[in-house]
């Protein structure tokens, strides 16, 4: 509905105080920066959350998140976070995987046959469930290798359906269909789902992890995902966090970003292996 004064009429009282207050509480937890033109997305993804502890306007909440800190901050990060993926998005890193990295590390097995990967920032679990995928693909007897994915992401509930691994069937239509066999099981009573088998699951460990705290795992990585992750972060954070996956990597480990993000000044530590692909020197 349209008032006069051409603006939309919103459910909750929302002031560019609470917006200031909320965004503020976002960048300091999770380094996730939110300009200007992200009050309508925080509205609408806060409304719910405001609907179920019965608020009537932002100042309420922001009140309530204030005096209930522990409580609720999770709650809070939970709804502002952005959650996009998909199996194999970005498919040049998988086949970097498959064509490059896993023949490599195959030849020359640096520390044996082991090989460690990150996906930091997992979201619901495409990218690793993808990477495992790639791996038992183009690692010849992986059974004698030692192989581990950690993956992991700041909002719990992503975490949650990480270590479910049910998907809708038409989530997993980019995926080729000797997999989607191998990989996908039926589950009785809900045909429009799939669940992934834990022969693939083994593969992995999730955590809840938020970037910006201490880690609590050593390295060193083979390869790190951070694929459209530091794209909400501004350039400060952004930076400080490269290094931080510098010192994690193994020497001559992958860093893979996102499509529209760029490791600016901290570049001259990496080699460019094409998109988005950069190898530590
Ligand atoms: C758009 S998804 C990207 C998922 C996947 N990497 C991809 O490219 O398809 C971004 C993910 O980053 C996570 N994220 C944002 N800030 C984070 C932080 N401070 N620590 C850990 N994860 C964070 C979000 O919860 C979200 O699941």
């Amino acid at each position: 509905m349209n008032t006069k004064n051409n603006k939309v009429k919103r459910e909750f009282l929302f002031t560019q105080n609470d917006f200031l207050f909320i965004k503020e509480l976002v960048y300091n937890v999770s380094g996730i920066h939110l300009s200007e033109v992200k009050q309508d997305m925080v509205y609408s993804r806060l409304a719910k959350r405001l609907r179920a502890l019965n608020f009537k306007s932002f100042k309420e909440y922001c009140q309530y998140l204030e005096s209930n800190f522990d409580k609720e901050v999770g709650n809070t990060i939970n709804s502002i976070t952005t959650n996009l993926t998909h199996f194999f998005r970005e498919v040049h890193h998988f086949d970097t995987i498959k064509n490059t990295i896993v023949p490599e590390l195959v030849r020359t097995q640096p520390r044996g046959k082991r090989i460690r990967i990150w996906s930091a920032g997992c979201s619901t679990g495409e990218e690793p469930y993808s990477t495992a995928m790639s791996l038992v693909d183009s690692i010849p007897n992986i059974s004698q290798w030692d192989v581990e994915i950690l993956a992991t992401d700041l909002d719990t509930n992503v975490v949650e359906h990480c270590k479910a691994g049910v998907y809708e069937k038409r989530r997993i239509e980019p995926i080729d269909e000797r997999n989607v066999k191998r990989w996908f099981k039926p589950i009785e009573g809900k045909r429009e789902r799939v669940i992934i088998d834990d022969e693939l699951k083994k593969y992995i460990t999730f955590k809840h992890l938020n970037l910006m705290d201490k880690w609590s795992f050593a390295g060193p990585f083979d390869i790190i995902f951070c694929r459209n992750v530091v794209i909400y972060f501004d350039k400060p954070t952004q930076q400080k966090l490269f290094a931080r996956y510098h010192e994690m990597l193994a020497p001559g480990g992958y860093l893979f970003l996102g499509h529209s993000e760029q490791l600016g000044a901290y570049q001259k530590y990496f080699d460019v292996l094409g998109k988005t692909t950069f190898r530590k020197k």
